[in-house]
């Protein structure tokens, strides 16, 4: 059964009721995070029942030596992991002696948590009777600071209802965190100092290995009934890891009692001095004060949103859905610094290391391409470049390439490739070909050209030397053939010639081809630069030419259809609506051999190439390879409801489209895949905004313009979002009667609309 306890609502994500069984998956589900660091929805208090703490920084891992079964060659020594980072939210209470605990008392009423994500707070309030019979009511704000994000603020409110109370606050930093996912059950923060200072307290710790230095920092303020009381701490804990303060009050029956907490942390990556910058920073809060510091960081949440809200109306959960989806995305990452970058579970969860995939590339570039400016995608594309030497390092010492040929990695934080799974980290080889399409796609939509001259070619060049080299010639097919790989399906491995491997790596050739005669054409300076630094002969030219025209694409000419690999249709096919429902998820009730065996297809794969390149494909090809997919597809990977989503409206199937549509918007909210306890799907959550974007709205970049063929679910009356297309923000809303177009920009613009030209002048509305 899916999860339904979150009540329907425009703008907030609202739970009602205390339910022990939900703490885990509420915990992911109201995390909040600034792009800098995160956190999942833990209690500040203390709490015994089942919890999963997590508290995150961006950019700060630790690489966790690999542990597998049987050592293979090739594997990499350590699995980067994003860390669980010292709490800096923890307030032990005591309230009339007794430590305040949700688990352990008698009664909880009128709880609620709301994840307010038009303003960017999460609060959380109840009614608690302790086992001493006090009973107190318990108002819980908390938000992370978008325009301080090395800040995080708490406003702790709590009113004794039936009697005068005795409440002790111990807040505390303590950096004796470890992770729940550690290899070796080591701890990864090496303490390094701890310093107190009047109502300030300052953890500093490393981490082992990679030697980020980060203070984590406290500030905590008395309040009754709003007023400040200048109450100092009466006693204060100083061990080596963790500082903890306590404040005694005594607070009448009826009256509120609060205690602001700020804090946060100042990380090595960013200052030379984390303490000084800590203090600096408290500083700064402090003179601001919680409402001016709350009021700045809704004012941000508002010019995030001007631009990047989709509204649907007539259905409210498909509303909540992608303003859900959206807020996440710019909670994880807000595309202020190139060394950062989209981890699949952002700032929620431990699972996948929180190190960049290909979902970068292949789903969320663009998100942020269309709604920030087009640096952001820039810096996105640049951190690979800035990673091609290890990339080429990587093809070469694990893999025995040579001449430049690069393999990103799979899964890594620092361009050192950290999954160790042999059909993963040596198979899923297709990753390159997403990276060489984002360059592609991203010129495609921002026309700016300057990216490949700069940095864009090399890394096209290290990819193709790469698929040069790993496709095969086969005798007996008298084509070039890739054997050995996992395709986006994982749920296949060690196959020959899988069609979306292959076909990528011959576009990634050919794609490569052309930009170095257009280059050498257009920018000859850059172009000598770049084939004097690779030592690109025209031989090689010549070779790589030969491997793309000779590529081998498995299909059957009876069904029509392209095959995921050699011998697919010697599965056997029976489609998974005839499966029972409690063999799945396949993954959770299967063994791997069994999976493996099965037609059952993970996530888009065939049906990832039509998506790359449509517009190689007939209409009619599109519906074939699609109808024949989508019936083994089981969808157990985020990645894939959207990509089928925008299909299934292209081909005008649009029942399939919207149930597709909920079910990437609501992966989380509703927990599809029974795993929302873990951490939320941050980077599919970029392929929910194409759903509606690409799918329904039917924009794609053709020629430099904008086309669109706008579709509308009839469960919706309207819809609406914008786009920032070479600096000139369209405004898009559709209804079942028409679809209207506004331009917040300088210079006319032409849409095509169902290949229809529609001039669009300055602050004008034109209905299509
Ligand atoms: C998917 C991969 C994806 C990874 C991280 C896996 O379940 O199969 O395609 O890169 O999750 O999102």
């Amino acid at each position: 059964m899916n999860q339904d306890y979150i009540q329907p609502n425009d703008w907030s994500i609202i739970e009602e009721g205390f339910d022990v069984d939900r703490v885990k998956s509420s915990e992911s589900l109201f995390s909040i995070g600034n792009g800098a660091m995160g956190q999942r929805a833990n209690f500040e208090e203390n709490y015994s029942g089942h919890t999963f703490q997590g508290s995150y920084i961006a950019g700060i891992y630790y690489p966790d030596k690999t542990k597998v079964g049987w050592w293979k060659n090739g594997y990499p020594k350590y699995f980067a992991k994003v860390l669980n980072a010292p709490n800096w939210i923890g307030i032990d209470i005591e309230i009339n002696g007794e430590n305040f605990d949700l688990n352990s008392c008698t009664e909880v009423s009128n709880f609620r948590r709301e994840l307010n994500m038009k303003e960017g707070w999460y609060n959380r309030s109840f009614t608690a009777v302790l086992k001493n019979k006090t009973e107190i009511a318990v108002n819980v704000r908390r938000f992370l600071s978008i325009e301080l994000d090395e800040v995080g603020y708490i406003n702790y409110e709590i009113t004794p209802l039936n009697k005068d109370a005795k409440i002790v606050y111990k807040p505390y930093v303590d950096a004796g965190v470890t992770n729940e996912d550690t290899n070796w059950e080591e701890k990864f923060w090496e303490p390094l100092d701890v310093k107190k200072s009047g109502n300030e307290g300052f953890v500093t710790a490393q981490t082992f290995k990679t030697h980020f230095k980060v203070t984590t920092f406290m500030h905590n303020s008395i309040l009754t009934n709003g007023e400040l009381t200048h109450i100092s701490p009466s006693t204060i804990d100083a061990l080596s890891d963790k500082i903890q303060f306590s404040y005694d009050t005594i607070v009448a029956k009826g009256e509120k009692s609060s205690i602001q907490k700020i804090g946060g942390y100042t990380v090595s990556l960013n200052h030379e001095n984390t303490v000084t910058a800590a203090e600096k920073i408290i500083q700064v809060a402090l003179h601001k004060g919680y409402d001016q510091l709350l009021e700045e960081h809704i004012a941000a949440w508002a010019k995030i949103w001007e631009m990047s809200d989709i509204t649907i109306t007539g259905d409210v959960k498909a509303q909540q859905g992608i303003r859900f989806n959206i807020f996440q995305l710019n909670q994880t990452y807000l595309g202020k610094d190139s060394r950062l970058n989209i981890g699949p579970k952002g700032f929620t969860g431990e699972k996948y290391g929180g190190s960049t995939y290909w979902d970068t590339e292949a789903y969320c570039i663009p998100f942020y391409m269309a709604t920030k400016d087009q640096q952001v995608a820039r810096n996105l594309l640049t951190y690979r470049f800035n990673q091609l030497d290890k990339a080429i390092e990587n093809a070469k010492d694990n893999l025995g390439f040579k001449n430049g040929a690069a393999l990103y990695p799979m899964v890594t934080m620092n361009g050192e490739e950290c999954h160790n799974e042999w059909e993963i980290t040596h198979e899923e080889i297709h990753r390159n070909g997403a990276i060489a399409f984002a360059i592609f796609n991203y010129y495609r939509f921002t026309g700016d050209y300057s990216y490949i001259p700069e940095k864009g070619l090399e890394v096209l060049i290290g990819i193709a030397r790469f698929w040069h080299q790993r496709a095969s010639f086969s005798k007996e097919k008298d084509q070039y053939v890739i054997l050995g790989v996992t395709g986006p399906n994982e749920y296949e491995n060690n196959i020959n010639n899988n069609f979306y491997t292959n076909y990528i790596a011959k576009w990634c050739i050919d794609y490569a081809y052309e930009q170095i005669q257009k280059v050498s054409l257009e920018y000859p300076l850059d172009h000598k630069r770049i084939i004097e630094k690779v030592a690109l002969s025209e031989t090689e030219l010549h070779e790589w030419k030969s491997v793309s025209q000779n590529m081998y694409f498995p299909k059957s000419a009876e069904l029509g259809i392209y095959l995921q690999q050699d011998g697919f249709l010697d599965k056997d096919l029976v489609p998974v609506k005839d499966l029972d429902r409690s063999q799945r998820p396949i993954n959770q009730k299967w063994s791997w051999d069994r999976v493996l065996r099965s037609p059952y297809i993970k996530q888009a794969d065939v049906l990832q190439c039509f998506y790359f390149f449509e517009n190689h494909f007939s209409k009619e090809e599109l519906e074939r390879n699609f109808d024949f997919y989508e019936s083994f597809t089981v969808h157990e990977s985020s990645l894939s409801p959207c990509v089928h989503s925008i299909q299934a409206a292209k081909l005008d199937k649009m029942d399939m489209a919207y149930t597709f549509y909920l079910r990437t918007s609501r992966l989380d909210l509703d927990d599809y895949n029974k795993e929302v306890e873990e951490g939320c799907h941050i980077t599919s959550m970029a392929g929910t905004w194409m759903s509606i974007v690409e799918g329904f709205g039917g924009m794609r970049v053709k020629n430099d313009s904008l086309h669109f063929s706008p579709k509308i679910p009839k469960e919706w009356e309207g819809y609406s979002f914008k786009i920032n297309f070479r600096n000139q923000i369209l405004k898009i809303a559709v209804t079942h009667n028409e679809t209207q177009f506004s331009l917040e920009g300088d210079k006319e613009i032409t849409v095509f609309v169902n290949e229809k030209p529609i001039e669009v002048q300055p602050n004008q509305m034109v209905t299509a």
